[in-house]
């Protein structure tokens, strides 16, 4: 039976409390209570798609800090939105999977270009890259293109700027997302370019891909995972195998404000690199601050 409770503690607020000042009281829930939290979480429409690890690694949070299951259902949901969902906007997955499925195989390059600049608007993160598009990867990875290998961790829809990448025409291109629509239409796409690789779902705070490549892409992702798990970016940046990494941070928040960003990331990305014999180069657009890390 115990092993069937997972045990937290908070402090108590009884009478007890005054009395016995920095006692633990311990709040117990049942692996039955957590299904129900993460079902009612996942019965919204807007977190079906989220994967089922990391609604239980971010339920499990939640429901040693709650009151009750009704909060910790709600703020499940608020730490989703903050990392999936406040990126995406609104739109119909299948109306798009469809159009790329209609494009098919024998699509021209412009059609498939075309293709990708509409469906990358629906993510935050590719539409502010949009206007930089036609440079960022270039200038980035001039000094490492042709790249052999790529693995685009926290892709987003990230994949669909490909056709804009330095890479050799055989590259194998593998990325992961916790987000299923989304990967869902980065591997129709890749599978429609005939690009070897994986699309799948990976929960960064918890699993860490083991593919050996030239180039990982970390675009963006550091600060969303600061957010779930402080621990989670280090032992990532540790871990990769990967020749290089991309990495960037927003250089304005999503709502527009500056509030500084780019010199907190800065010292953000020293901090992770710190007593590691890594090499950095630094790059700079209007809404992103890049690093290429070489290890
Ligand atoms: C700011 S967006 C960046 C997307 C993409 N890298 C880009 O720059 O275009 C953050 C992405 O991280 C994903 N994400 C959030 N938490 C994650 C986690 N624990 N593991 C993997 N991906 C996660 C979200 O679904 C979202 O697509």
């Amino acid at each position: 039976m115990l092993n069937h409770l997972i045990i937290s503690c908070r402090k108590k607020h009884d009478d007890r409390q005054s009395a016995n000042e920095g006692i633990i009281d311990f709040m117990q829930y049942t692996e039955e209570q957590l299904q129900q939290v993460m079902d009612a979480v996942q019965a919204g429409a807007g977190y079906r798609a989220i994967s089922r690890d990391l609604v239980e690694k971010l339920a499990r949070v939640e429901l040693v800090k709650r009151a009750n299951l009704k909060e910790a259902v709600k703020a499940t949901r608020s730490a989703l939105h903050q990392a999936v969902g406040a990126y995406r906007e609104r739109f119909d997955v299948r109306k798009i999977q469809r159009e790329l499925d209609e494009l098919g195989e024998g699509a021209d390059e412009d059609s498939m270009k075309n293709f990708c600049l509409r469906a990358m608007r629906f993510h935050a993160s590719t539409q502010e890259r949009l206007a930089v598009l036609e440079i960022f990867f270039h200038q980035t990875l001039q000094g490492i293109a042709p790249v052999r290998s790529v693995l685009d961790l926290a892709c987003g829809l990230n994949p669909l700027a490909l056709p804009w990448m330095p890479l050799a025409e055989n590259a194998p291109y593998h990325c992961y997302d916790v987000d299923e629509d989304l990967i869902r239409l980065d591997r129709s796409f890749l599978m429609l370019q005939a690009r070897s690789g994986q699309a799948g779902l990976c929960d960064l705070t918890t699993g860490i891909p083991r593919q050996k490549v030239h180039l990982a892409m970390l675009l963006k992702t550091i600060p969303v995972l600061d957010q779930q798990d402080k621990e989670a970016s280090q032992r990532l940046l540790d871990s990769l195998q990967a020749e290089h990494i991309l990495i960037t941070f927003p250089a304005r928040s999503l709502g527009g404000h500056a509030k500084g960003m780019p010199a907190t990331y800065e010292a953000r990305m020293l901090q992770l690199v710190e007593g590691r014999a890594w090499r950095l180069q630094k790059f700079i657009f209007p809404l992103e601050l890049v690093f290429l890390l070489t290890k």
